[in-house]
């Protein structure tokens, strides 16, 4: 076993206690390498089921006590991303049931299913680190969803409102629609996971642990959370590459045309409110710093799956 193989079974095996001692940087390294050598649908959800880990096994206490001790502007910047994930992982999950029905195989029906499952238990993670660290009184999960939705992200709002509730209704409305299929999957998986959600964790985790705060509940937790995102992206890398290499010129054109209708969007997702940098420079990073990652990963995938954006 060289040093590479070591920290990817490390990482394949990691318990959520032992989620501290992982970078994300060698978390994400499961989809570079799923690239070189693509496991199965099954493979998949064999990790799946080696790597689950439940929400009510995280201590929150040492977030807890250095969420009190921050000043309430240091509060603001700091649930900004936050508010984006909590909403996006509830979208995700209400949204995913109708590519399930959609599946053209029981090997990627089962795959979608375990997904659906992990995308529930991410919502209940932001739901459980939203009572115990900054503290509200909603009364259940749709009255904080609502109080904290992010407003003011119109890019954020078109996607995860508009956008994606829309290919999962066509897919409802028609399970055997796979060009429709094909597109949800660029949306979901490609732009949504891949391109946004992985940059925010990248990002999110990287400062967490330059600041010694990876002994934290959200670090551990947020790190299983990027775990089963790597599952999740390596899905989506695999179904469209099969797709455009079965009939590329029914499904490039679709997978295309789907990223260029959401560049903007992944933008203006990443605009802070109020166009205010001190969203991204008070952790020292900056928003260009951010879209680069967004579109370096972007491409990474595209040239995988066997697209070329620029064509
Ligand atoms: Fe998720
Ligand atoms: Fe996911």
């Amino acid at each position: 076993m060289d040093v590479q193989d070591r920290i990817d079974e490390k990482v394949a095996s990691a318990t959520l206690k032992e989620m501290g001692d992982l970078r994300i940087d060698d978390v994400l390294a499961f989809i570079d390498r799923g690239i070189e050598s693509m496991p199965s649908y099954m493979d998949l959800y064999r990790r799946w089921e080696r790597q689950q880990w439940a929400v009510s096994d995280l201590d929150f206490g040492p977030d807890r006590e250095s969420w009190e001790a921050m000043t309430e502007e240091g509060k603001k910047y700091a649930i900004w991303i936050q508010r984006l994930f909590f909403n996006g992982e509830e979208r995700v999950t209400a949204t995913l049931a109708p590519f399930i029905w959609a599946a053209p195989t029981p090997e990627i029906e089962i795959f979608l299913t375990t997904q659906m499952v992990d995308e529930a238990r991410h919502a209940v993670f932001f739901d459980r680190w939203w009572r115990e660290v900054p503290g509200t009184d909603a009364k259940d999960m749709r009255t904080l969803l609502d109080e904290v939705r992010p407003t003011v992200n119109e890019g954020y709002n078109e996607l995860f409102y508009d956008r994606l509730p829309g290919l999962s209704q066509r897919l409802a409305s028609d399970p055997t629609d796979i060009e429709s299929l094909v597109a949800g999957v660029t949306m979901y998986h490609i732009v949504i996971e891949a391109t946004l959600a992985l940059t925010g964790q990248r990002f999110a985790l990287e400062t967490m642990r330059e600041q010694d705060e990876s002994h934290f509940g959200f670090y551990k937790g947020f790190t299983a959370v990027a775990r089963d995102e790597s599952r999740h992206v390596n899905f989506g890398i695999k179904f469209l590459q099969e797709a455009v290499r079965e009939d590329p010129g029914r499904f490039g054109p679709i997978v295309q045309r789907t990223l260029v209708e959401c560049l903007p969007l992944i933008s203006g997702t990443l605009e802070p409110p109020d166009g205010d940098q001190r969203y991204y420079s008070e952790y020292g990073r900056s928003q260009e710093e951010f879209y680069e990652y967004a579109m370096t990963s972007l491409n990474k995938r595209l040239a995988a799956i066997g697209i070329n954006l620029a064509a």
